[in-house]
């Protein structure tokens, strides 16, 4: 085994590791600290379950090496926390439309959400439709995560004009 000291930010904490340099991004995620949220894809890149924000850019986890993601900013499902301790309105939004089935896909779905509202914080739904195109659900339709991200879209605008004032 060849091993390298790497260091992480995972959900806005330090995080300095030695690990395989064959690891995966989301074997270190899951097994290194433990962040279970993020699910393994069956087939490596297959679903998008294991979609992770690196730098803030969506990325399949099973297709990246943990050492590939050294020194860099990683947020994860467990991220959604708010700093109130109240939950943040894109797993809200998830919670109150989409009625899970097994949710092996959602991790990875709030994910590529989040990666779209905060490069397009007010995206019709052909957008929204696009920014998820990469993860799939195999027990439901889309149209319920469609709607739950239009509807997280608006409470975080209008969480921001109130912010504004
Ligand atoms: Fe089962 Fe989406 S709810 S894969």
């Amino acid at each position: 085994m060849v091993a390298r000291h790497v260091r992480f930010k995972i959900n806005g904490r330090e995080r300095d590791v030695v690990i395989d340099t064959r690891l995966l991004l989301v074997d270190a995620i899951r097994e290194t600290f433990g962040l279970t949220g993020t699910q393994r894809c069956g087939l490596a890149g297959c679903s998008g379950a294991c979609t992770v924000l690196v730098n803030d850019w969506p990325v399949f986890s099973c297709l990246m090496l943990a050492v590939s993601a050294d020194r860099a900013s990683i947020r994860t499902v467990e991220g959604f926390r708010c700093d109130d301790g109240d939950l943040h309105p894109l797993p809200r939004a998830f919670i109150e439309h989409c009625p899970s089935q097994c949710g092996h896909c959602t991790p990875g779905m709030l994910m590529s959400a989040m990666a779209l509202l905060e490069s397009n914080p007010r995206p019709t739904r052909e957008d929204v439709r696009r920014g998820l195109a990469g993860n799939i659900c195999r027990c439901t339709g889309y149209s319920n995560v469609i709607d739950a991200v239009m509807t997280a879209a608006q409470h975080m605008h209008a969480a921001r004009e109130v912010n504004a004032r």
